[in-house]
């Protein structure tokens, strides 16, 4: 771990007294997943790259332990700026435990296939919501001509000579895409990627690439090309915003009632959310590069399904479902990306929540429900997102424990919401 990027404490429960509305403005952080790609590009610059509007986040700073113990250096040099020095890359193998709780780690094999003609890597573990296979990356790499075998309980992958292919990705993964393009962008010749993932946090990976010498072309689409090239030169870059940072404080406006400027966001990464959120009532206003939401009247019920982008994220899906419970009528969610992401039904119950779920991917929601303070637990990133916004509404106390999944994903959250007139603590 580099030294000044020391671990974030991990503090037992956030303790949310329910129901104050939300007012006033939030300004929206680096986006956790492009940056964790990021990260993982620097890899292949011999020399220094910095990265700006970098989240402070437990999934960063572990990415930052993950390059440190392949050599680089990874330094916060100011709030959000940090600085990567990849000269000396001196492992192509980051330890087991760095890896096991961080899925965007993977992305480092790539990278080091790339950089150094070999990598090993465990498969990354991350959060527990259904089945995560690494298929894609592998045979991707495979296409490619790199050697691809496991031994014990790694991932190994050789390829000193990589060159250009037709990849064609059986699911249309984010992580997949982007191992994939830092693979390919200094292999020799022409690679296409077909059925590639069009998700923001892709572009964001590519242009960072291109502004380094990278000829990728079409990334946010479904079909992706690269020109090879010998190699890439240090850059200073921004990372694009947080859109489910965004998503979530857009809901935490509409679940309390409240008027909230989302500040510093992407609009075009947000109109599905955009277009849920006023089908259910909320006026939403879209002012440059804020997001003004506000809700005076209802919820109406919703049906909805989480994507790969442009559809609804995945990641907003259990925030989405937390808002149904304030809606009146019957709300059905289908969850699509992921084979078991309603894992948090279970606690959202815990508060009153009325929510059947048919299998791991569909859930009816009944509303309106009071929802009544209680103990739960994050069970990941966005699972304990969701639980905050049910304890912003929920009459009483609401302790969640396991809190630093949220702090993973999520910059001072308690800071920002209770800037918004919430009542949160951490003990
Ligand atoms: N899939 C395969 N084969 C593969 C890889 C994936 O079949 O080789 C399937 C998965 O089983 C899943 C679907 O593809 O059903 C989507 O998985 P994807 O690979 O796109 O997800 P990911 O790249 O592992 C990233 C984000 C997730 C986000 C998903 C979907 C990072 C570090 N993680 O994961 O973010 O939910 O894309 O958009 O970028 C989070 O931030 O909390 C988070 C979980």
């Amino acid at each position: 771990m580099a030294a000044n990027v020391p671990s974030l404490e991990q503090p037992a429960l956030l303790v949310i007294e329910g129901g104050n509305t939300l007012r006033g403005s939030v300004h929206i952080s680096g986006s956790k997943n492009a940056g964790l790609g990021a990260m993982a590009a620097a890899l292949l610059v011999p020399g220094e790259t910095i990265l700006e509007n970098v989240p402070d986040i437990g999934d960063i700073r572990q990415m930052a332990q993950v390059l440190n113990s392949l050599g680089a250096k990874v330094e916060f040099v100011q709030p959000s700026v940090l600085r990567i020095d990849a000269s000396q890359i001196t492992s192509s193998a980051p330890p087991n435990e760095l890896v096991v709780s961080l899925r965007g780690s993977f992305l480092v094999l790539g990278a080091l296939l790339s950089r150094l003609g070999e990598a090993a890597c465990s498969p990354p573990g991350g959060d527990v919501i259904g089945q995560r296979p690494l298929d894609v990356h592998l045979k991707g790499f495979q296409a490619l001509g790199a050697e691809v075998w496991l031994e014990g309980d790694r991932f190994m992958a050789r390829g000193g000579n990589l060159s250009g292919a037709r990849v064609f990705m059986d699911y249309p993964s984010v992580l997949g895409t982007q191992n994939l393009m830092l693979a390919a962008c200094l292999s020799r010749g022409h690679t296409t990627i077909i059925n590639a993932a069009a998700e923001p946090e892709v572009s964001g990976l590519a242009q960072l690439l291109n502004a380094m010498g990278a000829r990728i072309i079409n990334a946010g689409t479904h079909t992706v090309d690269i020109d090879g090239v010998e190699k890439l030169r240090p850059v200073t870059h921004r990372i694009i915003p947080d859109r489910l940072e965004a998503g979530t404080y857009a809901i935490a406006a509409a679940i309390t009632g409240g008027e909230v400027d989302v500040q510093d966001v992407y609009l075009e990464h947000l109109y599905s959310l955009i277009a849920k959120l006023r089908e259910a009532g909320v006026e939403v206003e879209e002012r440059g590069d804020n997001l003004h939401v506000r809700r005076s009247g209802g919820l109406k019920p919703l049906s909805i399904q989480a994507l790969p982008f442009p559809g609804l994220a995945t990641d907003l899906q259990a925030p989405m479902a937390v808002l149904l419970t304030q809606a009146t009528g019957v709300s059905y969610v289908h969850e699509r990306v992921f084979d078991n992401r309603l894992l948090y039904v279970a606690e959202l119950r815990k508060l009153g929540a009325e929510v059947v779920t048919t299998g791991t991917t569909t859930a009816v929601i009944s509303g309106p429900t009071p929802l009544t303070g209680a103990r739960v637990r994050a069970l990941d990133v966005r699972a304990g997102a969701a639980l905050v916004l049910a304890g912003l509404v929920a009459a009483g106390r609401t302790e969640i424990s396991d809190i630093h999944h949220v702090d993973r994903g999520y910059e001072r959250l308690q800071e920002k919401l209770c800037q918004l007139g919430a009542r949160v603590e951490r003990i």
